[in-house]
C-alpha cells in the first residue's frame, strides 16, 4: 500500500485552460481582436502531425485564433525562413511555435532564432533563453513552466528543496533547472555523463525525470517523501512482447509509487500541462504585444 498522492496534471490543465478562456473576452474588449498562435509543421513526422492537431484545437476552444502552417519535407531553409518572417509581421500572430523536430536538411537553430521574441511562445530563441537565465521576465518554454505549476500547486513554496533534474534538454532540462533556481531551490543537473545517479537522487526533495528513456528511474532511488514530476513519454515496444505499445514515463511508476509523497502519472501529468501552458504564454505574449498588463491568476 502506498500513501503517494497522484498529481492531475490533466485536471490542472483543464483548470488553466478554463480560466485562459475567461480571460480572452476582456482582451478582445480592449484590443478588438483575439489572441492569435501560428503553429508551422514540416514534413508529415506522425507523432508531429497529431501534437500540431491538437495544439490547433486547444487554441479554438480557448477562443483565440490557430493558423496551420503545414509544409513539405523537402521545403527549404529560406522557405522555412521566409514564412517565420511573414508570421513576425503578422499583426494578427502573438505566438509563433515551429514544431520540432525538424527534417534533418534544415537548421533548427537558425530557424527558431527568425522567431520574433515577442512571439517566441516556445520560449526557444536566445533572447528568451537569456532572459530566463538572467530572471528577466519573458515567455518560457511550455512544458517546465507546467512541470513548475504543479510542483508550486503540489508543495507551495520551493524555497531551500533540493532538486534534481535529469536531463539537460533546451526544451525541458535546462530550463526547468532555472526555474527551480529562480524558486530558491539547490538545483542537480543530472544528465548521461553524471556518475552514482542514484546516489544523487536519494538526495533530493524534488524528482524532474525528463531524459527520454522508459521506466529508468526506479522507485528505490528516492529519498522517502520526495515529489516527483515525469516528464518522459515512452512508448514500448509492441515486438517485444509490451501490450499495445504501453506509454510509459521516464520514472518506474510502480515502485516510485512506494516511496514518494507525490508522482504524475504518465499520461496525464506533465503532458497536458504543455498545451495549456502554450495556450498561456499565447495569451501573455498578446498582452504584452497590445501594451496590456499581464493576465491575472495565469
Ligand atoms: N516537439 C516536442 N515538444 C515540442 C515543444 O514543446 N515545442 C516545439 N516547438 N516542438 C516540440
Amino acid at each position: 500500500m502506498s500513501g503517494a498522492t497522484i498529481i492531475d496534471g490533466k485536471a490542472f490543465a483543464a483548470g488553466l485552460r478554463a480560466r485562459i478562456a475567461e480571460a480572452v473576452p476582456a482582451f478582445s474588449k480592449a484590443t478588438g481582436r483575439v489572441p492569435g498562435l501560428a503553429v508551422v509543421l514540416v514534413g508529415d513526422d506522425a507523432a508531429s502531425a497529431v501534437y500540431v492537431a491538437s495544439k490547433g484545437k486547444a487554441t479554438v476552444a480557448a477562443g483565440m485564433a490557430s493558423f496551420e502552417h503545414r509544409l513539405p519535407a523537402d521545403t527549404k531553409q529560406e522557405e522555412l525562413i521566409a514564412l517565420v518572417r511573414q508570421l513576425n509581421a503578422d499583426e494578427s500572430v502573438d505566438g509563433i511555435l515551429v514544431q520540432l523536430p525538424l527534417p534533418k536538411h534544415l537548421d533548427e537553430q537558425a530557424v527558431v532564432d527568425a522567431i520574433s521574441p515577442d512571439k517566441d511562445v516556445d520560449g526557444l530563441t536566445p533572447i528568451s533563453t537569456g532572459r530566463l537565465a538572467l530572471g528577466l521576465p519573458g515567455l518560457v518554454p511550455c512544458t517546465p513552466l507546467g512541470s513548475l505549476m504543479l510542483l508550486k500547486d503540489h508543495i507551495g513554496d520551493l524555497s531551500g528543496k533540493d532538486a534534481i533534474v535529469i536531463g539537460r534538454s533546451i526544451l525541458v532540462g535546462k530550463p526547468m533547472a532555472q526555474l527551480l533556481l529562480a524558486e530558491n531551490c539547490t538545483v542537480t543537473i543530472a544528465h548521461s555523463r553524471t556518475r552514482d545517479l542514484k546516489a544523487r537522487v536519494q538526495q533530493a526533495d524534488i524528482v524532474v525525470a525528463a531524459v527520454g528513456r522508459a521506466e529508468m528511474v526506479k522507485g528505490d532511488w528516492l529519498k522517502p517523501g520526495a515529489v516527483v514530476i515525469d516528464v518522459g513519454i515512452n512508448r514500448l515496444d509492441p515486438a517485444k512482447g509490451e501490450t499495445k505499445g504501453r506509454l510509459v514515463g521516464d520514472v518506474d511508476y510502480a515502485s516510485a509509487l512506494e516511496l514518494a509523497s507525490a508522482i504524475t502519472p504518465v499520461p496525464g501529468g506533465v503532458g497536458p500541462m504543455t498545451i495549456a501552458c502554450l495556450l498561456r504564454n499565447t495569451l501573455v505574449a498578446a498582452h504584452r504585444r497590445a501594451g496590456l498588463a499581464d493576465p491575472e491568476g495565469l
